[in-house]
C-alpha cells in the first residue's frame, strides 16, 4: 500500500488489515504517522509493517519490496496511492516544468512500484493491482490539468498492466475518486464542500474511508474475474 501513513492509503491499510492482510505501511516522510497506523492495525489484531520508501526512488522501492518478500514471502495486493503533488493552475500560466513534474512523478511511482512487485505476483501466478487515480482524468476540472492528464495517464497505465499479466492470474483496477476529505484538499475544502455535496446524488463529500471500500472490494474475492476496470467513487456527482 503506497502512501499509507495518511488520507485514503491509512484508511485502506486499516481496512485491508481488518479483512485479515498483513499490510505494508509505506510512506516518504511521515514517520510517526505511519507507525500510529501501524500501531493502530497491531492494536486491533493485526500485522503490520512500515516501510519508509520514495516511491519515485527505484532502488528505495526494490528494497521495501525485497524486505516484504523476505519477511512474508509473497505479495497478493499492491495498492498504489502515494498522492504526487502538482501545480493547481490554468494552461496559460502553467510551465512546461510544472506539467511535466507531475507527469513523471504519477507514471515514475506507478511504473516503479509496479517493476518492483509484478514480477513477484508473477512468480505467484497471483496479483490484484489497484491503481488510484482522480475522477479528474476523465472530467476537466479548472486548474486541474497537470493532475488530469497525469491520472488518465495512470488510467491507460493500468489497462495495459492489466493485458499483459491477465494470462498470469493477475488483475489490473483503477480506483477513481473524485473530492475526498484529507490532507490533500484541506486547503480548500471548506470553500466547495457545501458547492460538490449539492451537486452530488449521494449529498456528502467522500470521505477516505469510501474509496478504502471501494479499493478493498476489488482486492477482494468477489472481484476475481474483474481488471481492467475503472470505479469512479464520487457518491454519483459525476456518471458515464
Ligand atoms: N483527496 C482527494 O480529493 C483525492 C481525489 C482524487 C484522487 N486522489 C488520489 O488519492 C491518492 C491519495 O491521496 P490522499 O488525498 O489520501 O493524499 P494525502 O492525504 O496527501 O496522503 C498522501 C500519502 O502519500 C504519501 N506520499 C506522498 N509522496 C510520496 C512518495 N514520493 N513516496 C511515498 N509516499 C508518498 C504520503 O506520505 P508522507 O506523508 O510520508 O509524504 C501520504 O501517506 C492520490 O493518488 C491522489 O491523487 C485524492
Amino acid at each position: 500500500m503506497t502512501g499509507s501513513s495518511r488520507g485514503i492509503g491509512a484508511e485502506t491499510a486499516k481496512l485491508l488489515a481488518d479483512r485479515g492482510a498483513k499490510v505494508v505501511i509505506n510512506y516518504r516522510s511521515s514517520e510517526t504517522e505511519a507507525h500510529a497506523v501501524a500501531d493502530e492495525i497491531r492494536d486491533a489484531g493485526g500485522e503490520a509493517l512500515v516501510a519508509q520508501a520514495d516511491v519515485t526512488d527505484a532502488s528505495a522501492v526494490e528494497q521495501m519490496v525485497e524486505g516484504v518478500i523476505d519477511r512474508w514471502g509473497r505479495i497478493d495486493v499492491l495498492v498504489n496511492n502515494a498522492n504526487m503533488p502538482f501545480a493547481t493552475k490554468s494552461f496559460e500560466s502553467m510551465t512546461w516544468d510544472e506539467f511535466s513534474s507531475k507527469l513523471d512523478a504519477e507514471l515514475k511511482a506507478a511504473f516503479t512500484v509496479s517493476k518492483a512487485v509484478l514480477p513477484q505476483m508473477v512468480e505467484q501466478e497471483y496479483g490484484r493491482a489497484i491503481y488510484v487515480s482522480s475522477g479528474a482524468g476523465q472530467s476537466p476540472s479548472p486548474g486541474f490539468i497537470a493532475h488530469g492528464t497525469a491520472k488518465s495517464g495512470l488510467d491507460a497505465f493500468a489497462k495495459y498492466i492489466a493485458q499483459e499479466y491477465g494470462p498470469h492470474g493477475i488483475t489490473a483496477n483503477v480506483v477513481a475518486p473524485g473530492l475526498v476529505e484529507t490532507d490533500a484538499t484541506a486547503g480548500h475544502i471548506d470553500d466547495v464542500r457545501d458547492q460538490v455535496a449539492s451537486q452530488t446524488p449521494l449529498n456528502r463529500v467522500a470521505q477516505p474511508e469510501d474509496v478504502a471500500h471501494a479499493i478493498a472490494s476489488l482486492a477482494g474475492e468477489g472481484a476475481q474475474f474483474v481488471t481492467g476496470t475503472y470505479t469512479p467513487v464520487n457518491g454519483g456527482s459525476e456518471m458515464e
